[in-house]
C-alpha cells in the first residue's frame, strides 16, 4: 500500500498523469468524479439558455452557427461523461444524479435569456471564463480528463470568437442594438464572476485538489485572470462593465474589481436560481423522452447476442 501511495504521489511530482488502471487514492477518485460529473452536466444543462434561441435567430448564418455550437456542447458532456466512466461510475447513475439533484452543474446556466445580445454575451463572457478555467485543465493529473478537455478548449475558444463577433455586428448596428449589448453585459457580468467558485478562503476543495495538481490554479488567480483578460476586450467592444471599483492597479500589475455577491451565488447553487427548476425539468423531461431509444437501443443490443430481449 506505502509503495502503491509512494508510486502515486511521485507520479502527481513529475507532473506525470495518472491512468485509468494506476491505483490511486479513493479520495483523488472521489473528488474527480464529483468534478467531471459536474462538468459533464454543466455542458449539458448549459445547451439549454442559448438552445431556446435557435428558432429565433435572425439569419440563416446566425442560425447554423448556434445550432453547431450548441451540439459541441453536448459533445463536450459527452467526452466528459466518457472520462467519467473510466473511474468506475455508470453514466446512467450520473443522469440520475443530475435530475435527482444529487449532483451540481454551474451556476451560470440557471440565468434567463431573454433576447438575443445574450448568445453573444454567453460566448463572449461565459465561454471566455469556461477557457480561462479550463486551458489550465488541460495539464490536470489525471489523463482522460486532460484528453478530454484539449478538443473542448479548441471549441470553446470557436465559441468565444462567435458570441465576440456576433457583439461586434450589434454594436455597429442601431442605438436599439448597442442598448440591448450593454443591458446583456450588465446581467452577465456578476454571475461570469461567480463562476469561478466561492473566493479561496471559502472553498474547501480547492487546497486538495492543487496538492493532487486537478485543478492548477486557484478559483481566485482564475477570476483575475479573466478580469485581466476581458476588461480590454469590453473597452474595444464599447461596453461598460457593470463595476464601478474596476481599475488598473499599476502596482499589482492586474484590475481591482469590486466583490460578487457571494450569498446569490450560494443561493444559485443550492437550487435558488432564477432558473434552476426549468432547466433540472427540461432535462428530466428529455431523460424521459428518450427511455424509449435506450430500451430499443438495448433489445437491438440483446438480439445481436442471440439472446431474447
Ligand atoms: N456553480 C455551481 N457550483 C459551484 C460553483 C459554480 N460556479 N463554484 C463552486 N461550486 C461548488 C463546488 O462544486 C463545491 O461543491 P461540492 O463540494 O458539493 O462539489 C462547492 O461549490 C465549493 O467550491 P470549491 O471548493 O471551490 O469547489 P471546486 O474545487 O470543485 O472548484 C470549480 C469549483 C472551479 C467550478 C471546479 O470544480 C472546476 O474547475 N470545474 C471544472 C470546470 C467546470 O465545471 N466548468 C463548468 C462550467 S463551464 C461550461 O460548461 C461552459
Amino acid at each position: 500500500m506505502d509503495e502503491l501511495l509512494e508510486h502515486f504521489e511521485r507520479t502527481i511530482e513529475r507532473d506525470q498523469r495518472i491512468e485509468p488502471r494506476d491505483w490511486m487514492p479513493e479520495g483523488y477518485r472521489k473528488t474527480l468524479v464529483r468534478q467531471i460529473a459536474q462538468h459533464a452536466h454543466s455542458e449539458i444543462i448549459g445547451m439549454q439558455p442559448e438552445g431556446a434561441w435557435i428558432t429565433r435567430a435572425p439569419s440563416l448564418r446566425r442560425k447554423a452557427i448556434l445550432l453547431s455550437k450548441v451540439q459541441d456542447e453536448a459533445g463536450h458532456g459527452l467526452y466528459l461523461y466518457a472520462a467519467t466512466e473510466t473511474l468506475g461510475v455508470d453514466r446512467a447513475e450520473l443522469t440520475e444524479n443530475l435530475i435527482e439533484g444529487r449532483q451540481k452543474y454551474s451556476s451560470i446556466f440557471n440565468y434567463p435569456t431573454p433576447s438575443f445580445a445574450d448568445v453573444g454575451v454567453i460566448g463572449w463572457l461565459v465561454d471566455g471564463a469556461a477557457i480561462c478555467n479550463q486551458v489550465p485543465l488541460c495539464r490536470t493529473s489525471y489523463g482522460p480528463y486532460a484528453r478530454a478537455m484539449i478538443r473542448v478548449c479548441k471549441e470553446e475558444s470557436f465559441h468565444q470568437r462567435q458570441g465576440y463577433e456576433l457583439l461586434m455586428t450589434m454594436m455597429r448596428g442601431s442605438q436599439e442594438q448597442r442598448d440591448m449589448v450593454q443591458d446583456s453585459v450588465n446581467r452577465w457580468w456578476w454571475p461570469s464572476l461567480m463562476m469561478f467558485g466561492p473566493p479561496d478562503g471559502d472553498s474547501p476543495n480547492t487546497a486538495r485538489s492543487m496538492a493532487w495538481r486537478i485543478k492548477r490554479h486557484t478559483n481566485d488567480e482564475l477570476r483575475q485572470k479573466f478580469v485581466d483578460m476581458t476588461v480590454p476586450q469590453a473597452e474595444k467592444l464599447g461596453v461598460t462593465l457593470p463595476d464601478p471599483e474596476l481599475k488598473w492597479n499599476a502596482e499589482r500589475e492586474h484590475y481591482d474589481f469590486g466583490e460578487p455577491d457571494w450569498a446569490e451565488l450560494k443561493r444559485v447553487i443550492s437550487g435558488d436560481g432564477e432558473c434552476n427548476a426549468e432547466r433540472v425539468a427540461h432535462r428530466r423531461k428529455a431523460h424521459e423522452d428518450g427511455a424509449w431509444v435506450r430500451e430499443a437501443a438495448l433489445a437491438h443490443a440483446a438480439k445481436k447476442k442471440g439472446v431474447a430481449a
